[in-house]
């Protein structure tokens, strides 16, 4: 928003798709970005129940959004929505920005690119040539996982719960990216995993709650880099335990504001201002509601 609460019949929209929606943070960064570039956009929750999905995303055009973010859990179910999609889209399977294009609404996802900004950003870390252990085999690691591989890592250990979804992620790896990813048993010993990674990356829901992983926390060390997707809370015991053994540690709050970010250049052409977005977006989680 150019002024902070105004809206007119300029106004472009853009916003979020999702359910239930309760806690994202995209509006408030996004927001916070049109008002700091002083564009005439606004960016709002889109409430979207299942049955209504379809109309919805009919509405995006029928409104003339210029786009939105699609979220949980309409990320894969929303493709056949739409005109095009984007390559970054097809190993993936799964789209979190849309644009409406000369009446076309097309489909991105800009997850894998925003963890590969954040490492470059925030780490100052390129993952050519790298051993990347991930674990998790859902939608936030398959979007990872196909982003490292086209970067040019040179290994990736794919560790979940439920082995045969790693065995089902390392063969889209392998189909659709060109790349052989060793699927393993989380329960399996992982000592050599983590002793010859340079980057670990937990994509699974534990620590939301203070949970840990069951893995060799010893075996971590200074030249690891240690990344986690869940940004609240902004350290899961995870990232606790690699930083009390030196290892570079990156929350996800970073793959989040820079997802949001290439969306926002998607939609608007410019770029966004990541640092505006940081702040606002850590305001927010210091705020009581959000915790
Ligand atoms: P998302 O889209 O956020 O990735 P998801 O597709 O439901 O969500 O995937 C969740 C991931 O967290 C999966 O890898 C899941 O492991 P399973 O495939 O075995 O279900 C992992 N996960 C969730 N709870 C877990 C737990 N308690 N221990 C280990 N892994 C867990």
């Amino acid at each position: 928003m150019s002024e902070r609460g105004k809206v007119d019949g300029q106004t472009k929209l853009v916003g979020i798709i999702g359910y239930p929606l309760r806690y994202t943070l995209s509006p408030v960064f996004q927001n916070a970005a049109f008002y700091h570039l002083k564009l005439n956009w606004c960016y709002l929750p889109l409430v979207t129940e299942n049955k209504y999905l379809e109309k919805a995303v009919y509405g995006v055009r029928a409104l003339s959004f210029v786009g939105v973010n699609i979220t949980m859990p309409y990320k894969q179910k929303v493709i056949p929505l739409l005109d095009e999609v984007s390559a970054d889209c097809e190993a993936i399977e799964a789209v979190n920005t849309i644009h409406l294009k000369d009446g076309r609404l097309i489909g991105y996802n800009t997850d894998g690119a925003g963890f590969l900004a954040l490492l470059k950003e925030q780490a100052n870390s390129d993952v050519k040539d790298k051993k990347v252990m991930l674990i998790g085999a859902g939608g936030a690691a398959r979007a990872v996982a196909a982003a490292v591989a086209k970067a040019g890592v040179s290994e990736i250990y794919v560790v979940n719960r439920t082995f045969k979804k790693a065995v089902s992620l390392c063969e889209v790896l392998k189909e659709k990216c060109s790349f052989k990813a060793q699927p393993v048993d989380l329960r399996d010993g992982l000592t050599s995993f983590v002793g010859n990674a340079d980057i670990i990356i937990n994509a699974t829901s534990v620590g939301m709650k203070g949970e840990r992983l069951p893995l060799p926390y010893e075996k971590i060390g200074e030249g690891h880099l240690v990344c986690d997707l869940i940004y609240a809370p902004s350290k899961t015991p995870l990232l606790e335990e690699a930083e009390k053994r030196e290892a570079k540690v990156l929350n996800g709050l970073g793959m989040l504001i820079y997802q949001g970010a290439l969306s926002f250049k998607i939609w608007t052409g410019e770029e966004a201002p990541v640092d505006v977005m940081f702040s606002a977006a850590k305001k927010a989680l210091a705020e009581p509601s959000q915790a």
